[in-house]
């Protein structure tokens, strides 16, 4: 970045297509996931408003291909029509009626990965009809699943993780617009990626410190082992044989098993390995603490067009949001809240259950704020979201929070 093209605006001042290098207060403060960006929306220059004055632009850089009524969305990524769906439930009732389904799918994947650990062959049945409970969720309204895959138990780990990729690989599906069939598809190769995990041992799998290098090829071996493991299954959408194998393929060539170069790697194993990054690092592991949902989704975006694919990364961005469901999130207030919904008007204000005061102290009862009502100064600026924590911050845990039923408060 030339210091030559940078030109300091009044935020009043900004068009769309302008490319935003710097700002007039620290970015982690702000809803801004990536230092620097083009505002590409009236949405974004509405966001640069609130939290800044003044901002230095790059003149010298010009956006590129802007679709000035929404975000870049790619457009070759899959040959089918793209999709719409419309949320078609309340998030408080999908809660209800979802929370015992994620609860019967847990348990079936679970059973599902310890028969394969046992030598018995994939029940292939179960699979379909836990993606299948996973699909029909989603597609009502993709928010409630994904506050549910941030309930993981660390001592359950790979269980807990093929389900969550199962159910973020669906709801990237539904963003993309892909079909119900391919929706059930993706979930399947989620459900299954690291099946061949079952067949690398305990001590590898879950060893606290750095993997030898003999031990690093046991545990690389888990996509020869999850093909083979699904090539005997029999009677299994072939494409979920083809994502166990390449998950762990990258874009520039530097991948395993094989190295396959961008072009032989599917748009299904290419979406996976996005999924597969963004759930483990913010899993909380014997060798590495969680990161936070915008600590993952950064990485993903600085690795794009080296270990992911560039239009995929964005795009999964986009369908996971600045605050996905289930973010702990400091309000501007010092408050302390969990995302419940995100709106579908504007990613940077969701519905945010507010538990604790500034002093960091419970509310009696938490309360429900709408944040998009701080564009109708119906609600004040101090209840914008300043940052996100990582679970168990503030000693908040999603999975107290669940049980205890406050999502039934409003
Ligand atoms: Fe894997």
């Amino acid at each position: 970045m030339s210091l030559n093209n940078m030109i300091e605006v009044r935020v009043s001042e900004l068009r769309v297509g302008m490319y935003v290098a710097k700002l007039d207060r620290e970015w982690l403060d702000t809803p801004f996931l990536i230092q620097g960006f083009y505002l590409e929306s009236q949405e974004d220059i509405e966001t640069v408003c609130q939290y800044c004055k003044k901002v230095w632009i790059d003149a010298s850089r010009k956006a590129p291909g802007i679709h000035l009524d929404g975000r870049n969305k790619p457009t070759d990524t899959h040959s089918a029509p793209v999709k719409k769906y419309p949320r078609k439930s309340d998030i408080f009732q999908e809660h209800k009626r979802s929370a015992k389904a994620f609860g019967q799918a847990r348990t079936l994947t679970k059973s599902l990965l310890d028969d394969v650990r046992l030598g018995e062959v994939i029940n292939t049945q179960a699979a379909e009809a836990t993606v299948n409970e996973c699909v029909q969720s989603v597609m009502r309204h993709p928010d409630a699943l994904m506050w549910m895959t941030r309930l993981r138990k660390e001592s359950e780990y790979t269980a807990d993780h093929s389900l969550n990729v199962c159910i973020l690989a669906v709801a990237f599906g539904r963003h993309l617009g892909m079909s119900e069939q391919d929706l059930q598809h993706i979930g399947l190769c989620g459900l299954l990626h690291d099946v061949g995990k079952m067949r690398v041992p305990d001590d590898v799998l879950n060893k606290p410190g750095k993997l030898l290098p003999k031990e690093m090829r046991m545990m690389m071996a888990h996509t020869v082992h999850g093909r083979n493991l699904l090539l005997s299954a029999g009677n299994i959408y072939t494409g979920a044989v083809d994502v166990a194998y390449s998950h762990h393929e990258r874009i520039d060539g530097q991948g395993y098993p094989r190295k396959l170069t961008a072009d032989k790697i599917s748009l299904f194993s290419r979406i996976i390995c996005i999924v597969d990054a963004y759930d483990a690092m913010t899993a909380d592991r014997c060798y590495q603490a969680a990161k936070t949902s915008t600590e993952a989704l950064k990485i993903i975006y600085e690795e794009r067009g080296k270990q992911f694919d560039e239009r995929l990364a964005i795009a999964f961005l986009e369908t996971v949001g600045l605050y996905p469901p289930g973010s702990i999130v400091e309000l501007c207030s010092g408050d302390i809240g969990v995302v419940i919904e995100n709106s579908q008007n504007y990613r940077h204000l969701p519905i945010v259950s507010v538990v604790l005061d500034a002093d960091k102290t419970p509310y009696p009862k938490p309360q429900t704020y709408n944040l998009a009502m701080t564009q109708t100064d119906e609600l004040s600026k101090e209840y914008l979201v300043k940052r996100v924590h990582p679970d168990g911050s503030f000693g908040l845990s999603l999975r107290d929070f669940h049980e205890k039923g406050l999502l039934n408060y409003r």
